[in-house]
Protein backbone atom coordinates (compact mmCIF):
# COMPACT_ATOMS: atom_id res chain seq x y z
CA UNK A 1 0.00 0.00 0.00
CA UNK A 2 1.14 3.17 -0.58
CA UNK A 3 2.69 4.83 2.48
CA UNK A 4 2.11 9.16 3.07
CA UNK A 5 3.34 10.94 5.88
CA UNK A 6 1.18 13.63 7.38
CA UNK A 7 4.00 16.18 9.05
CA UNK A 8 2.84 18.74 10.92
CA UNK A 9 4.88 21.83 12.46
CA UNK A 10 5.29 24.27 15.30
CA UNK A 11 1.68 24.82 17.42
CA UNK A 12 -0.22 22.32 15.41
CA UNK A 13 -0.69 20.39 18.58
CA UNK A 14 -2.33 22.76 19.63
CA UNK A 15 -5.21 22.25 17.62
CA UNK A 16 -9.15 22.94 19.26
CA UNK A 17 -7.38 25.60 22.12
CA UNK A 18 -5.15 27.89 19.69
CA UNK A 19 -6.80 30.36 17.99
CA UNK A 20 -10.24 28.53 16.85
CA UNK A 21 -11.33 31.30 15.34
CA UNK A 22 -8.43 30.75 12.53
CA UNK A 23 -7.85 27.10 12.76
CA UNK A 24 -11.27 25.58 14.27
CA UNK A 25 -12.34 23.37 16.60
CA UNK A 26 -10.81 20.38 16.05
CA UNK A 27 -8.23 18.91 17.86
CA UNK A 28 -4.77 17.04 16.51
CA UNK A 29 -6.08 13.56 17.46
CA UNK A 30 -9.06 14.48 15.45
CA UNK A 31 -6.90 15.51 12.25
CA UNK A 32 -4.63 12.84 12.77
CA UNK A 33 -8.11 10.44 12.77
CA UNK A 34 -9.50 12.48 10.06
CA UNK A 35 -6.15 12.13 7.57
CA UNK A 36 -6.24 7.91 8.58
CA UNK A 37 -9.74 7.83 7.40
CA UNK A 38 -9.72 10.11 4.07
CA UNK A 39 -6.11 7.98 3.09
CA UNK A 40 -8.04 4.71 3.58
CA UNK A 41 -10.57 5.99 1.12
CA UNK A 42 -7.79 6.03 -1.40
CA UNK A 43 -6.44 3.04 -0.35
CA UNK A 44 -3.21 4.82 1.35
CA UNK A 45 -1.41 3.89 4.44
CA UNK A 46 -1.21 7.41 6.34
CA UNK A 47 0.65 8.13 9.55
CA UNK A 48 0.60 11.40 11.06
CA UNK A 49 3.17 13.10 12.86
CA UNK A 50 3.57 16.78 14.98
CA UNK A 51 6.44 18.07 16.29
CA UNK A 52 7.31 21.87 17.63
CA UNK A 53 10.79 21.08 16.60
CA UNK A 54 12.73 21.62 13.62
CA UNK A 55 15.05 19.43 13.65
CA UNK A 56 13.09 16.52 14.34
CA UNK A 57 10.55 17.65 11.11
CA UNK A 58 13.77 17.70 8.67
CA UNK A 59 14.59 14.11 10.34
CA UNK A 60 11.12 12.81 9.37
CA UNK A 61 11.54 14.13 5.83
CA UNK A 62 14.81 12.42 5.53
CA UNK A 63 12.76 8.80 6.73
CA UNK A 64 10.39 9.73 4.20
CA UNK A 65 12.40 9.82 1.49
CA UNK A 66 14.41 7.02 2.47
CA UNK A 67 11.18 4.62 2.99
CA UNK A 68 10.16 6.35 -0.53
CA UNK A 69 6.92 7.76 1.56
CA UNK A 70 4.98 10.78 -0.19
CA UNK A 71 5.01 13.96 2.25
CA UNK A 72 1.50 16.24 2.85
CA UNK A 73 3.50 18.96 5.21
CA UNK A 74 1.96 21.66 7.27
CA UNK A 75 5.32 23.57 8.67
CA UNK A 76 3.35 26.24 10.39
CA UNK A 77 5.44 28.96 11.13
CA UNK A 78 8.75 27.53 9.89
CA UNK A 79 7.09 27.59 6.29
CA UNK A 80 7.99 31.47 6.56
CA UNK A 81 11.19 31.30 7.49
CA UNK A 82 13.39 27.79 7.26
CA UNK A 83 16.04 27.07 4.64
CA UNK A 84 16.59 24.05 6.67
CA UNK A 85 13.47 22.65 5.94
CA UNK A 86 13.19 23.89 2.86
CA UNK A 87 16.51 21.96 2.16
CA UNK A 88 14.95 19.02 3.40
CA UNK A 89 11.84 19.57 1.01
CA UNK A 90 14.09 19.81 -1.89
CA UNK A 91 15.85 16.84 -1.42
CA UNK A 92 13.02 14.56 -1.31
CA UNK A 93 12.31 12.82 -4.28
CA UNK A 94 8.28 14.04 -4.09
CA UNK A 95 5.85 14.41 -3.75
CA UNK A 96 5.97 16.85 -0.86
CA UNK A 97 2.28 18.47 -0.93
CA UNK A 98 2.25 22.46 1.42
CA UNK A 99 -0.95 22.61 3.35
CA UNK A 100 -2.33 24.65 5.44
CA UNK A 101 -5.19 25.13 7.25
CA UNK A 102 -5.88 28.68 7.13
CA UNK A 103 -5.86 30.95 4.03
CA UNK A 104 -2.63 32.05 4.58
CA UNK A 105 -2.38 34.98 1.31
CA UNK A 106 -5.93 36.26 3.17
CA UNK A 107 -3.65 37.00 6.80
CA UNK A 108 -0.46 39.03 8.05
CA UNK A 109 2.01 39.69 4.99
CA UNK A 110 4.60 37.79 6.41
CA UNK A 111 2.28 34.60 6.21
CA UNK A 112 2.62 36.28 2.61
CA UNK A 113 6.03 34.24 1.40
CA UNK A 114 6.24 30.37 1.92
CA UNK A 115 10.31 29.45 1.51
CA UNK A 116 8.85 25.79 0.64
CA UNK A 117 6.28 26.28 -1.75
CA UNK A 118 8.97 26.61 -5.39
CA UNK A 119 10.13 22.90 -3.57
CA UNK A 120 7.08 21.33 -3.03
CA UNK A 121 4.64 20.12 -5.98
CA UNK A 122 1.68 22.33 -4.81
CA UNK A 123 -0.16 23.98 -2.22
CA UNK A 124 -3.53 23.79 -0.42
CA UNK A 125 -4.39 26.45 1.65
CA UNK A 126 -7.55 27.63 3.31
CA UNK A 127 -10.22 25.03 3.84
CA UNK A 128 -9.42 23.49 7.18
CA UNK A 129 -8.87 19.95 7.63
CA UNK A 130 -10.33 19.38 4.27
CA UNK A 131 -7.29 21.27 2.97
CA UNK A 132 -5.22 17.63 3.97
CA UNK A 133 -7.90 15.19 2.44
CA UNK A 134 -7.56 17.36 -0.74
CA UNK A 135 -3.72 17.08 -0.40
CA UNK A 136 -4.18 13.15 -0.13
CA UNK A 137 -6.14 13.20 -3.14
CA UNK A 138 -3.65 14.72 -4.88
CA UNK A 139 -1.13 12.42 -3.55
CA UNK A 140 -3.04 9.77 -4.91
CA UNK A 141 -3.41 10.91 -8.58
CA UNK A 142 0.69 11.75 -8.47
CA UNK A 143 1.62 8.43 -7.28
CA UNK A 144 2.00 5.66 -9.98
CA UNK A 145 -0.18 3.54 -8.45
CA UNK A 146 -2.84 5.79 -7.76
CA UNK A 147 -6.07 5.71 -8.79
CA UNK A 148 -7.73 8.21 -11.30
C1 LIG B 1 -0.58 27.47 9.27
C2 LIG B 1 -0.35 28.92 8.84
C3 LIG B 1 0.95 29.44 9.41
O1 LIG B 1 1.13 30.80 9.01
C4 LIG B 1 0.91 29.40 10.92
O2 LIG B 1 2.14 29.83 11.44
C5 LIG B 1 0.55 28.05 11.44
C6 LIG B 1 -0.52 27.32 10.78
C7 LIG B 1 -1.96 26.94 8.82
O3 LIG B 1 -2.15 25.73 8.83
O4 LIG B 1 -2.85 27.74 8.47
O5 LIG B 1 1.07 27.61 12.44
O6 LIG B 1 0.41 26.65 8.68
Amino acid sequence: MREIFVLNGPNLGRLGVREPQVYGAGTHAQLAEFCRTSGAELEMSVEVRQSDHEGELIGWLHEAADRGAAVVLNAGALTHYSYALRDAVAAHPGPVIEVHLSNTAAREDFRHTSVLTDVCVGVVAGFGFDSYRLALQAVSRLLPSGRT
